[in-house]
């Protein structure tokens, strides 16, 4: 599928989430504390910074970044996701309808980019890091996370013994992520993965979860209708083998997270 074509779905199949996102994001919560604390490590405290919330989904960490920092700019591609957030969050935030790859700001100008659970939907990812550089001033500071290989791995073990089709997207490993970084002009001052186990009560909870992240798109998948009935039991009947002593159904998430500042002139 063409790129543009392929963020449109996105940013659609995000767009009917909003409404869900907020009550099922458990792993975004988490995985987004972790770096607001990269930056409260932050010693080189600009007055007034500009502050951008790449990705910025319902607006719910813009939200608590703009108790910290007057200048907030929430942007995302899914409008729909923007109308949700400026309904529901701080009414000084300014949110803004743009496309990381193409980012609506001038050379050097933003001081803190923030961005949780986006960049994996980016692709060329190099280039991602190549244009949140360029809008950077120089010594700004690029906070994010994303997924990496392994994630959800019980899921795409299980769907292996029903058949070969895409059921979960396909991640990078951190190398590779450490080599996008690497065509940059960034210093990288933080860059780890650690893995992070959710427990659901059951495998349609997990599916009914991803669904409500507006995390089901699948670009690769060759059967793009509903699993049929009899491949979705087998499935569910293979993920027993991770279930725990206690009955619940762990799934994994390997989270990368990393705190980049650009090299002074
Ligand atoms: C998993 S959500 C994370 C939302 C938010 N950061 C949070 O922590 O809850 C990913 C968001 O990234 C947005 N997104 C995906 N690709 C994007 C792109 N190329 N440019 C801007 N936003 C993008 C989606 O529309 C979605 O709202």
């Amino acid at each position: 599928m063409p790129t543009e074509q392929l963020k449109v779905k996105i940013a659609d199949t995000f767009g009917a989430a909003s409404e869900s996102y907020d009550v099922s994001a458990r792993l975004q919560r988490q995985s987004g504390n972790i770096i607001l604390s990269y930056l409260q490590q932050n010693t080189a405290k600009t007055k007034n910074p500009i502050v951008v919330d790449l990705g910025t989904g319902t607006g719910y960490f813009a939200d608590i970044l703009k108790s910290d920092h007057q200048n907030i700019i929430g942007l995302d591609l899914s409008k729909s996701m923007l109308q949700y957030a400026s309904n529901n969050r701080n009414k000084d935030i300014n949110w803004l309808a743009a496309d990381i790859h193409q980012l609506p700001f001038a050379d050097n100008s933003i001081d803190i980019i923030y961005s949780n659970l986006v960049i994996q939907w980016c692709d060329p990812l190099h280039k991602a890091f190549a244009e949140i550089e360029r809008v950077l001033k120089p010594g700004g500071t690029f906070v994010f996370t994303t997924l990496l290989d392994g994630t959800l791995s019980e899921l795409k073990k299980s769907w292996a013994n029903v058949n070969d089709d895409q059921h979960v997207i396909d991640f990078k490993q951190l190398v590779d992520v450490e080599n996008d970084i690497k065509t940059t002009n960034f210093n990288i001052e933080i860059l780890k993965q650690q893995p992070i186990v959710l427990d659901y009560i059951s495998v349609k909870h997990l599916a009914n979860e991803l669904k409500s992240l507006g995390a089901s798109h699948l670009p690769n998948k060759v059967n793009k209708g509903l699993s049929g009935k009899g491949s979705w039991q087998k499935m569910t009947k293979a993920y027993q083998q991770f279930q725990s002593d206690s009955g619940c159904y762990p799934a994994t998430y390997q989270l990368c997270t990393g705190k980049l500042v650009k090299h002074k002139l």
